[in-house]
């Protein structure tokens, strides 16, 4: 082995990130169209997805989310389409940050939440993946809100937010000087609210500002929530058939 290759992460939670992972590309049929999704646990759909097109000869079209995922989709031979193509997707498989007791969700921590989003709401199944650890009582509970933002609105998105008492930080690029700047050419806000009451509210609340592109609240979006546990089992919840009325 290479002395620059990392030794493979065999933690539960990496396991049971990659079990439930695979339970939810089981959903994943001949002829589908299926939303890739961004961050390391989708990343464990993408890898399967492509295996199973190998091995059972699937006819399936991919749309990633993120350049993570078209990379990774490239890389793995999935054949790849786009919503001009294919407006409407049977199924998007993606991971979360954060779900709550009604299977709402924050995303965005990879700064990929406006096309996850975008994707999510074109496809007929929203099917999530997470490990344990992600479950919580209160979405915001340790955690901020990514907020994607124009770069030229995001002064005054960040005094608006401050005067309805979120803290923002602009998210900081890790391996480049300055600001994280998304697939989308935008700045992403990282806002603590603490717990969040009302997921839907504050949604929409930070949706009419101006300059806002998306949040990172998903709520009432997912269908099923793999959830990868310590023990490696895996449970499967659901949310009830009228979660839009
Ligand atoms: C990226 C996302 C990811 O899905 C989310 O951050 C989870 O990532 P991971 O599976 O690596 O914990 O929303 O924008």
């Amino acid at each position: 082995m290479s002395r620059w290759r990392s030794k493979p992460d065999v933690s539960w939670q990496e396991q049971a990130k990659k079990k439930a992972a695979l339970e939810a590309v089981s959903l994943v049929k001949d002829g589908d169209i299926v939303g890739l999704g961004s961050g390391s646990t989708a990343a464990f759909s993408i890898e399967e997805i492509g295996d199973r097109i190998q091995k059972e000869k699937l006819k399936i079209l991919g749309v990633p989310t993120s350049y993570q995922a078209f990379i990774h989709a490239s890389a793995k031979a999935i054949p790849l389409t786009t919503l001009n193509e294919h407006p409407h997707l049977d199924i998007i498989i993606d991971g979360a940050d954060q779900v709550d007791g009604a299977l709402n969700l924050l995303k965005g921590r990879g700064g990929a939440l406006t096309k996850e989003k975008i994707v999510a709401s074109a496809s007929q199944r929203r099917v999530y993946v997470v490990d344990e650890t992600k479950i919580v009582n209160k979405l915001g509970t340790n955690q901020s809100v990514p907020v994607e933002v124009l770069p030229f609105a995001y002064p005054t998105i960040m005094l608006k937010i401050s005067e309805m008492r979120g803290i923002p930080i602009l998210r900081e690029a890790s391996k480049k000087a300055g600001p994280v700047i998304t697939d989308n050419g935008n700045f992403v806000l990282d806002v603590d609210f603490g717990p969040i009451e009302n997921p839907v509210e504050l949604n929409c609340y930070l949706k009419t500002m101006p300059g806002v592109v998306e949040t990172g609240i998903f709520a009432k979006i997912a269908d099923i929530v793999y959830i990868g546990k310590r023990d490696l089992t895996i449970q499967r919840r659901e949310q009830r058939p009228n979660k839009n009325t």
